[in-house]
Order: C-alpha cells, then structure tokens, then sequence
C-alpha cells in the first residue's frame, strides 16, 4: 500500500469514529476479530513499557445484564457484542521483570541500562498518586486504541465513563491493584452515531506557549 492510500485510510477511520449507541444485538464477535482487537489494542505505547492495563472482556449476555444497571441503564452494554471494562493497573511497576527480563537475558539490554530503568520505575512508584495517573493515562491510551482498531475491523464502539466504578469493583471483583478507566461498548451499529461536532483549532490551541 502507498504512503498515500495508507494515510487517506488511516485519516478516514479517524474521521468516521464516532460513539455508536444503538447496535445489532445479538451479534457475535468472531473469535478472531476479538482476538485481532485485543492485540492491537495491547501495541499502544506506554511509559516505560509497563502496559498498564487489564481488559476484563464481558460477551456472556448474563453479565452484560448485570451490567446494565451499573451503568444506569444505557442500553449500548446489552445490545453490542462485546463490552470491555478498561482498566489501569495501580502496580504496573511489577511488570518490570516481565518486560524487561527476556531482553536482559537475550542480551537485547545492557544490565546497567535494565538497573538503570529499574531504579526509575522503583523510584516514581513510591508515590501512589504518580502510579495512579500513569494507571489512568496508560490505560486511556489503549482505550483509543481499542476504538480505532474496532473500526478497522469494522465495528463501532463507544466509550462510557457514566457508570458507578465503585459498584463495578465490587460486583465484578476487580482486586484492588486495578483502577476502572472506562467501559467500551463494540459491535456492529443498528443507526449511526449522533452528529458530533469539535472546538476549532483556534480554541483549543496555543502557539508554543501561554
Ligand atoms: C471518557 C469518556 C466517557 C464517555 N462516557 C459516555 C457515556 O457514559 N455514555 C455515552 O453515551 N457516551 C459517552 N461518551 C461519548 C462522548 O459523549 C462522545 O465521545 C462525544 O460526544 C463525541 O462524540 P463522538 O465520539 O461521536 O465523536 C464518553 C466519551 C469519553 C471519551
């Protein structure tokens, strides 16, 4: 594929996404479209590489009926596909091992690099608030991911934060390590989203500094 054609597609998708509230219900997310979906989500940047993120992935009608409730009744929960919880995760220092060990060990990374960035991540986790927005901002960033991989794919989505997080915790049994970020409703749309519009780029920039 071009250059060109590459970024006219890419362009267009994120054009065209837009909150889908009414979808097929029903519909059955094929295996491998979830499977795509999840993995594309999860090659979204994050600091430190830490991947900040859990996805509980709720198909079975029976849970998105319970659900519903939590989050006030909109109805996007139990007529989609696929509802997935984002979560951030407060303890994404843990990962460290995990990410960094099998390039220590291949020889990939310099031990004084890996101890290095060991002591970064050791030292910004001492403070839960920084843990705690880094779960947040990582975890948002896959969320985006999520939504415009869905549309390649060629389903619609929509996020929610109006739900009650505390009540979800509970009742979905989310250990305290995680951190509700947002609900993403994806499926194949019944009626097109409302039109949206956006602030211009006068309002909501600012020429290198206040
Ligand atoms: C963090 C977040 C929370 C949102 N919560 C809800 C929600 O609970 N219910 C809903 O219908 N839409 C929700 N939305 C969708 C926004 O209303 C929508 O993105 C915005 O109006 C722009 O429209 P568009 O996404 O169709 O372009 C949310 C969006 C974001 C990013």
């Amino acid at each position: 594929m071009s250059q060109q054609a590459i970024q006219s597609e890419v362009l267009k998708v994120l054009a065209e996404r837009h909150s889908v509230k009414e979808y097929q219900a029903g519909h059955k997310m094929p295996k491998e479209h979830l499977e795509q979906l999840l993995t594309s989500t999860t090659q979204a940047p994050s600091s430190w590489n830490l991947q900040h993120w859990k996805f509980v992935v709720i198909e079975d009608q029976a849970y998105k009926e319970k659900l519903l409730p939590i989050a006030y009744g909109q109805k996007q929960i139990v007529e989609s596909s696929v509802v997935i919880a984002v979560l951030g995760d407060l303890e994404a220092n843990k990962n460290y091992e995990l990410v960094f060990g099998p390039l220590l060990e291949a020889g990939h990374m310099p031990k004084e690099l890996y101890d290095n960035l060991a002591g970064q991540v050791e030292g910004a986790y001492k403070y839960p608030q920084v843990a705690r927005d880094e779960a947040v901002r990582n975890a948002s960033l896959a969320a985006m991911q999520l939504m415009i991989a869905a549309k390649a794919l060629g389903y619609e989505t929509c996020p929610m934060g109006g739900y009650d997080a505390a009540r979800f915790v509970k009742e979905f049994n989310v250990p305290e390590r995680y951190v509700p970020v947002m609900l993403i409703s994806v499926g194949l749309p019944a009626k097109p989203a409302r039109p949206s519009g956006r602030l211009s780029l006068d309002q909501v920039t600012v020429a290198n500094t206040f």
